[in-house]
């Protein structure tokens, strides 16, 4: 079994009234999705959409191949568990996003949703013990359900559970900013599944850092990186769709250079100092001025979290203020995409010369390992060490740090100005190293994980 908050499908309802299933969206979808199909495993989820809710009144569907299971959980407590606790807390936790003197402040409200995520998790926990064979696999992705091994341990102790961590997980004084009671139940929630993965021995390292202390006793735990979904990546690359999202990239940009980025518009990913660091290379380094295009895709995020609107408005601020300096009747300085839009965002990743990847904390980045694979320019990557990923590509990536504007700018331009063989062999090995995984290696891991 897989449990995930966002599920392998979402249904919406058609004129008459009928359920129609569609693909889910997510990385963790696209890369597990194929390998489900047609397998003896259901994957459990939240009902998110009322399509959603409605699926989730008749038990578990069969539909692409795939079996699922979607909970209805009371539209509240669903709230309370993924706004409140997921995002705005847990999220905010791992990432270092806190503004420390301001917030957080852990009032009833907080308490109340702490009692939903409970609650939530126990629901799933149900619903799992209810639905899986004996001795079966169950693997449990990310911090929305980090307490479900509580019961499973209790109420179903023949099941062979992991949990995986998909974010950054945060060093001992941040997650000591939970209450106490908050952040113990966490980690020996996590604690009671079999085995925890991560991304990186770094989180992993944190995890156990943090059980030490609070006199949890750990479980195995195993690193696994998420490996990019190459066929998904290359055949959207070759789809039609993809060609005619490139046709009018390069129609704005003409044979000027790409520095490209992809995101979700979101916290971590540090999307405003990318852009003040573009500003002052072009204040810098005069000689890229009218030469170089910056081209951002991203798309809207989380918008039931208040930070994440606001966010937006900062980023569309920062890059009209960059083409009000900058721009002039034939150049304009930035160009910014905010639609979520798959194709055009591999497109961008194809024409990009140089791939901006500055998060401030990143469980992993797949964009990095998605640039790597379609690009046709031999991009550089400027990768922030912050990104899980950097235990993967680091090694053929120029480094930049991502609070230090300036030298993000110093890095943009080192990348800007390296010869061709350089980037050939940086993109060559980056290509290597990421095609050297597939998304069956990571569910393998997990597998063996359970059972080891
Ligand atoms: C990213 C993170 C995952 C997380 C997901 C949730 O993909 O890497 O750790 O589960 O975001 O996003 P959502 O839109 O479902 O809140």
């Amino acid at each position: 079994m897989i449990v995930s908050n966002r599920g392998p499908l979402s249904f919406t309802t058609d004129d008459r009234g009928d359920l129609v299933a569609r693909r889910g969206a997510g990385g963790l979808v696209s890369g597990l999705a194929p390998l489900m199909t047609g397998a003896e495993a259901t994957w459990i989820a939240s009902a998110i959409s009322d399509g959603d809710r409605l699926a989730a009144g008749r038990g578990t569907m069969e539909a692409e191949g795939l079996r699922a299971r979607l909970l209805a959980i009371d539209p509240e407590t669903y709230r309370q568990a993924y706004d409140l606790v997921s995002n705005e807390t847990l999220w905010f936790i791992h990432h270092g996003l806190y503004d420390l003197p301001r917030a957080p402040a852990f009032n009833g409200d907080f308490r109340d949703a702490w009692l939903a995520y409970r609650r939530l998790n126990e629901r799933f926990a149900g619903a799992v013990a209810e639905d899986a064979p004996h001795g079966a696999v169950v693997l449990v992705q990310d911090y929305h359900l980090a307490l479900m091994g509580h019961h499973l341990a209790t109420d179903r102790p023949d099941l062979a559970t992991v949990h995986f961590t998909h974010t950054p997980f945060a060093p001992p004084d941040w997650l000591g900013v939970l209450p106490d009671q908050v952040a113990s139940e966490y980690l020996s929630g996590m604690a009671a599944f079999n085995a925890c993965g991560f991304h990186t021995q770094r989180w992993a390292d944190e995890f156990l850092a943090n059980c030490r202390p609070r006199l949890v006793s750990p479980p195995r735990t195993f690193v696994s990186p998420l490996p990019a979904d190459i066929d998904d990546a290359r055949q959207t690359a070759a789809s039609p769709a993809c060609a005619a999202a490139l046709a009018e990239i390069e129609q704005q940009v003409g044979d000027r250079r790409v520095i490209g980025r992809s995101d979700r518009i979101e916290l971590s990913k540090n999307l405003v100092r990318g852009f003040l660091a573009y500003d002052d290379l072009l204040s810098r380094y005069p000689e890229w001025r009218e030469q170089v295009v910056f081209v951002a895709s991203v798309y809207p995020s989380r918008q039931g979290v208040a930070d994440y609107v606001r966010y937006q408005d900062e980023v569309e601020d920062a890059v009209a203020r960059i083409n009000e300096r900058w721009a002039n009747p034939s150049w304009q300085p930035v160009i910014l995409y905010t639609s979520d839009d798959y194709p055009r965002s591999v497109a961008l990743l194809r024409r990009a010369d140089v791939l901006l990847v500055n998060p401030i904390r990143d469980g992993l980045n797949l964009v990095a390992k998605e640039g790597a694979l379609v690009n046709e320019r031999d991009a550089v990557l400027c990768l922030s060490p912050e990104a899980g990923v950097w235990a993967e590509l680091g090694a053929h990536a120029l480094e930049l740090q991502p609070f230090d504007v300036a030298g993000t700018a110093d890095t943009l331009d080192r990348a800007l100005r390296m010869p061709a063989d350089d980037r050939r062999a940086r993109a060559t090995a980056l290509r290597e190293v990421v095609e050297s995984r597939r998304p069956a290696d990571w569910l393998a891991d997990q597998m063996a994980a359970a059972t080891g």
